[in-house]
C-alpha cells in the first residue's frame, strides 16, 4: 500500500450495474490519488452504492451510514477529513431526504453523475453536494478507459436506464430514459479489456436487448449485430449479455445464439409472472405465450441454450389460479437458474396504489413453492451435465487451497482441483459432481499434457 495515496472505500449494493459503475468511479479516483481499500477504517473517502429495488433499501443505507459514523469521528479526531457521499438508485430516488436525515453525508449523486465526481469531490471538501441529473451522454464518454486489468471474466456496460415502466419498477425513474452508447466507445473498450487478459465480457444494461447505438456511418446497431462485431475482436473468446426483455428478443439478437460462436448459450430473460392477466397489470407488454413462443425459437437456433429468469409473486390481484400459471410456465421451460422475490411495493410506481393486496404470509407461501421447484430445476440442469467435458473459463481460486473456480458455457460455477497457471485459462473439464448451485470437476488430462508440454 502507498502511504502517499488517499484511500477510497466502495461498497456495492444491487446489479451488475451498480458492480461495473463502482469499479468506474474508482477508475475515476485513481485519477485524483486514491487507491481502494478493502474496509473503512481510515478511508479519505466512503462511497455507498445503493440500490433502491425492494424495500428497507433506504433503511438499511442509513443504519450503514450509522455504522460509519464512528469511522468519520476517529478519522476527524485524528485531524483528518473522510468524505461521505451516497451514490446509486437509493441517492437518486432520495436525495434530498439523505441530506437532511443524515448529516454525515457530505455528496449524494445519481447514477448519471459519475463522472463528475472529482469537480463534486473538490466541492465536497467545503459544502455539502446534491448532483441527480441525468447526462448519460456524457457520463461514459467522461469516464476514463480502462487502463487496469479487469480480470478474465468482466463486465461492459453497453446500455442505461429504461422506458418500459413495469408497474413494480423504480428503475425508469432511477436510472432515467433509454441510452445506448456509441458501437465504437465499446469496440474500444472490449479492445483494452482485451489486451488486459480479460476472456470473457459480459455486456450489461438495464434492458441491454433494447440497445440500439449508433455504429458506423450513423447507421443504428441493434444488439445482435453489436455481439457480431465484437465476436470478430481476437482474444475475445465469450460474450454474454444481461438483462434483456422479451419484448426486445428481436429476430437478429435469437439467430445470433445459433450463428456467433462466441455467444454463450446462456440466457437470462425475466418472465416475472405466468399469468396473463397479471402481466397485463404489470404493464410488461408481453405474454406467457409470446414468452414461450421466443423460448422456442431460441431452442431452434440454439437447443441446449441455458435458460434463467425473474420471478415477482404476490402482485396486488395475484390469485391462486395466477400464481399456478407462474408454476406452468416454469415447468414448461425448464431453467438452469432464476431469481424470485415477494411483491414489494416501491413509493411513486404505479403498481404501489392498486387494490388486491396479497397477504404477506400468502406470498412467503407461493415463494417457497415457487423456488422449490426452481431449485430441483437447478439441481436436474447441473445433474444432466455430469460426465461431460466443456470448456471452463478460471476466474478465480477456489474456496480450497489448490483448487480454481470457474463457468461452464451454460453459466454454472464450478470448482476443479487445478495448478494456478491454468487461472484466467479455457480449459476443458469433466464435471463428475452435481450440486444446487455449483459443479466439481476435474482437468482433462490432455489439456494438463499440452499446457505442461507448453510452459
Ligand atoms: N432490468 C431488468 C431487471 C430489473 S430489477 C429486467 O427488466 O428484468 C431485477 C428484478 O427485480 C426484476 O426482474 C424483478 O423480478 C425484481 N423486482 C423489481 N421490482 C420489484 C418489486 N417492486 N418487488 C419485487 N421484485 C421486484
Ligand atoms: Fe424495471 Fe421493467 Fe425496466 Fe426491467 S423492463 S428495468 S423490470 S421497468
Ligand atoms: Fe438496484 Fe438500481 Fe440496479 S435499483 S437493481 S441498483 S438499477
Amino acid at each position: 500500500m502507498d502511504a502517499d495515496k488517499k484511500k477510497l472505500f466502495i461498497k456495492t449494493w444491487g446489479c451488475q450495474m451498480n458492480v461495473y459503475d463502482s469499479r468506474k468511479m474508482a477508475d475515476v479516483l485513481a485519477g485524483m490519488g486514491y487507491e481502494t481499500v478493502e474496509a473503512p477504517e481510515g478511508a479519505d473517502m466512503i462511497i455507498l452504492n445503493t440500490c433502491h429495488i425492494r424495500e428497507k433499501a433506504t433503511d438499511k443505507v442509513f443504519s450503514e451510514i450509522g455504522r460509519l459514523r464512528a469511522h468519520k469521528q476517529a478519522k476527524e479526531e485524528a485531524g483528518g477529513k473522510m468524505v461521505m457521499a451516497v451514490a446509486g438508485c437509493v441517492a437518486q430516488a432520495e436525495g434530498d431526504f439523505i441530506l437532511k436525515r443524515a448529516p454525515d453525508v457530505d455528496l449524494v449523486f445519481g447514477p448519471g453523475a459519475y463522472h463528475e465526481l472529482p469537480e463534486m469531490l473538490m466541492k465536497a471538501t467545503g459544502e455539502r453536494v446534491v448532483n441527480t441529473d441525468f447526462p448519460a451522454e456524457d457520463k461514459f464518454d467522461k469516464l476514463p478507459g480502462e487502463h487496469k486489468s479487469q480480470g478474465p471474466a468482466a463486465f461492459l456496460s453497453v446500455q442505461e436506464g429504461c422506458d418500459k415502466f413495469c408497474t413494480f419498477c423504480v428503475v425508469p425513474y432511477t436510472r432515467g430514459a433509454e441510452y445506448s452508447r456509441p458501437v465504437q466507445a465499446i469496440l474500444n473498450e472490449a479492445k483494452a479489456m482485451v489486451d488486459n487478459g480479460t476472456k470473457e465480457i459480459t455486456l450489461l444494461g438495464q434492458n441491454v436487448n433494447a440497445y440500439h447505438g449508433d455504429g458506423k456511418d450513423g447507421k443504428t446497431t441493434s444488439l445482435g449485430e453489436l455481439i457480431a462485431l465484437l465476436a470478430a475482436i481476437n482474444g475475445l473468446e465469450r460474450i454474454r449479455y444481461t438483462t434483456s426483455h422479451p419484448k426486445d428478443m428481436d429476430e437478429d439478437l435469437i439467430n445470433a445464439h445459433g450463428s456467433i460462436p462466441e455467444l454463450m448459450p446462456y440466457l437470462h430473460l425475466p418472465v416475472q409472472a405466468g399469468s396473463n392477466k397479471i402481466l397485463k397489470a404489470m404493464n410488461r407488454k408481453h405474454t406467457a405465450e409470446s414468452y414461450l413462443d421466443i423460448i422456442d425459437r431460441l431452442r431452434k437456433v440454439r437447443p441446449d441454450i441455458a435458460m434463467s429468469s425473474d420471478f415477482i409473486v404476490g402482485f396486488p390481484g395475484e390469485s391462486d389460479e395466477d400464481f399456478e400459471d407462474t408454476l406452468k410456465v416454469v415447468e414448461q421451460v425448464q431453467y438452469q437458474s432464476a431469481y424470485s422475490f415477494k411483491y414489494s411495493p416501491r413509493p411513486g410506481t404505479p403498481a404501489a396504489n392498486m387494490a388486491g393486496l396479497v397477504r404477506e404470509d400468502m406470498k412467503s407461501e407461493r415463494l417457497e413453492r415457487l423456488q422449490n421447484l426452481l431449485n430441483n430445476q437447478q439441481l436436474t440442469f447441473n445433474q444432466k451435465t455430469v460426465g461431460l467435458t466443456m470448456p471452463v473459463l478460471f476466474e478465480r481460486k477456489g474456496k480450497q487451497a489448490g483448487q480454481l473456480q470457474g463457468r461452464t458455457p451454460y453459466n454454472q460455477s464450478i470448482n476443479v482441483p487445478a495448478n494456478d497457471r491454468l487461472l484466467g485459462e479455457i480449459v476443458d473439464v469433466q464435471v463428475t459432481e452435481a450440486f444446487g448451485n455449483s459443479l466439481a470437476g476435474t482437468v482433462e488430462t490432455t489439456e494438463m499434457i499440452y499446457k505442461a508440454a507448453g510452459s
